[in-house]
């Protein structure tokens, strides 16, 4: 029987490839720079599966590959899925869903952190030789520990952050999400409550919630009022789950204290994004998941993903909107 053919768009290890040779004829992009659209839509023409991440999977792709049933996605994010034309055709979408938790989480606390205790900013202050006094008072900055905590978005990398947070800082966690958890509630001692509450009540506010239409701007100039004037904001979920020319404006007039942003509404960030300037803003180049170990585990599941659904029809991480 002939193998599915599949291309794979992104760089996977090695070990990871030969996975999927077992099972599939594979082709692959053999280049540190990124495929652009144009490269790609030239060999989808007779491929029946497709592993990559960001790439915009809509009716133009879909037309350029007549034979695709299946896409893998080498994230968690699936905002790149025009849901409705892969459901016209049938399409299995697939994230990686369960392989990034902890280190998403990690790295959220990090922001936090970072931004309470305004690391990165007195980083840059030793290094620029102004250390020059003790116990400078306009070197204070706030704690975490036994603070508010409001989470948007109770998913799995939700629920990790919940965990440090109750578990390990004795911070009091709030959450809002689309369904109750009540089980994360029992097993953390975590509250729900409404998006308002959350909002008025919470020092940190993290968002981490996949970009849908649902999501889009869900935080915008009417959430950010809500807000405390000493709250300081998260976001590691995509730039677009808020209403960033909001949260410029929210921070330029100090409705809020500070925030730590690994995404942005434009990626890479432009350079004379008003963000990059402010010193209580924490900036990351989106790497949520960013390390060997991590990357390695999110390859495996996505050609995991990728080579089950070929050859069986199904795969378990199958993105809920695209479930029979
Ligand atoms: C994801 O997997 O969607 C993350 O944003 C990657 O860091």
């Amino acid at each position: 029987m002939n193998k599915p053919k599949v291309y794979i768009a992104k760089p996977i290890p090695h070990e990871v490839e030969e996975y999927i040779a077992q099972h599939c004829d594979l082709e692959k992009w053999d280049s540190n720079e990124d495929i652009t659209r144009e490269e790609l839509l030239e060999r989808l023409s007779d491929i029946d599966g497709l592993l990559t991440s960001g790439t915009k999977i809509d009716e133009e792709l879909l037309k350029k590959a007549p034979n695709l049933k299946v896409v893998s996605n080498m994230s968690v994010g699936y905002n790149n899925f025009d849901l409705k034309a892969m459901k016209n055709r049938h399409i299995i979408g697939t994230n990686v869903a369960g392989a990034l938790d902890d280190t998403v989480a990690d790295l959220i606390f990090g922001l936090m952190l970072a931004c309470a205790r305004r690391i990165t900013e007195l980083d840059r202050y030793v290094k620029a030789g102004k250390w020059n006094r003790d116990d400078d008072l306009e070197l204070y900055g706030a704690n975490v520990h036994h603070r508010t905590l409001g989470i948007i978005g109770m998913g799995r990398i939700g629920e990790a952050v919940a965990k440090r947070a109750s578990l390990g800082f004795d911070m009091n966690v709030l959450y809002y999400n689309r369904s109750r958890k009540k089980e994360v509630e029992e097993k953390l001692g975590v509250e729900y409550c409404s998006m308002e509450e959350l909002l008025k009540r919470s020092d940190f506010i993290v968002i981490m919630t996949p970009l849908t239409e649902a999501t889009l701007h869900l935080i915008d100039k009417e959430q950010f009022n809500l807000m405390k004037p000493s709250a300081i904001f998260i976001n590691a979920s995509r730039g677009k789950t808020i209403n960033e020319k909001a949260l410029i404006e929210a921070l330029q007039s100090k409705k809020i204290r500070g925030a730590g942003l690994d995404v942005f509404d434009v990626e890479p960030v432009e350079i004379d994004n008003p963000l990059l300037r402010m010193d209580n803003v924490v900036t990351l180049p989106h790497i949520g998941s960013a390390n060997m170990d991590t990357r390695f585990d999110m390859a495996k599941l996505a050609a995991e993903n990728l080579v089950k659904a070929l050859t069986e029809g199904a795969a378990p991480n199958i993105v809920p909107e695209l479930r029979a």
